[in-house]
């Protein structure tokens, strides 16, 4: 595995989104929506970065892209999704690659009238775009290789590294 994006860069990136966050939404009523599970570490980080008050949501979002199932498709938990009308919700993603994830969910989002509505995602990866929304704020831009760390996994293995690497022919067994 090769280390992209080390914990230290990491956490340098965040502080940095956690400022432009708090220069657009302080004061707002702002509600931080996080979607599972590939962003449940960044959440946990960023929100403890951000001193004013704010809602955190969970939602929980899986798309099939195996050759069994109809690519793109996107099955999304409504659980969650109560009490958003009036707040300024951010979704909070790991990664955007194709996008067809995030738009997926800011166009069931946008049904549950929110006083605002956008996004945000730990990394961007290059090239991959098939959508023609893109997120609202990013962390970082990365290459066109399969990452795995600080949330994101590979077949639900390597979520729990505290750094960002992308896996090598020799990974992937
Ligand atoms: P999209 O809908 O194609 O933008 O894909 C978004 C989802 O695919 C993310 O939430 C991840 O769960 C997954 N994904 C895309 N690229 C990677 C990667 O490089 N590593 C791990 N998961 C990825
Ligand atoms: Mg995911």
């Amino acid at each position: 595995m090769k280390i992209l994006l080390s914990e230290a860069e990491i956490q340098r990136g965040i502080v940095d989104l956690a400022r432009r966050l708090d220069a657009e939404y302080r004061g707002k009523p702002l509600t931080v929506l996080g979607v599972l599970t590939g962003s449940l570490i960044f959440l946990a980080d960023l929100i403890r970065r951000l001193d004013f008050p704010l809602r955190v949501g969970l939602v929980h979002a899986s798309s099939y892209r195996g050759a069994a199932t109809l690519p793109g498709t996107l099955e999304i938990s409504e659980t969650s999704l109560r009490d958003l009308e009036g707040r300024d919700v951010l979704l909070l993603d790991d990664i955007f690659d194709t996008g067809q994830t995030l738009v997926g969910l800011l166009e069931r989002l946008e049904k549950k009238r929110p006083r605002s509505l956008r996004s945000a995602v730990l990394l961007w990866k290059e090239g991959r775009q098939r959508v023609e929304r893109t997120p609202d704020f990013h962390c970082f831009r990365i290459p066109d290789e399969f990452v795995v760390g600080y949330g994101l996994d590979y077949r639900d293995d390597y979520r729990h590294l505290p750094y960002v690497a992308a896996l090598e022919a020799a990974d992937i067994g």
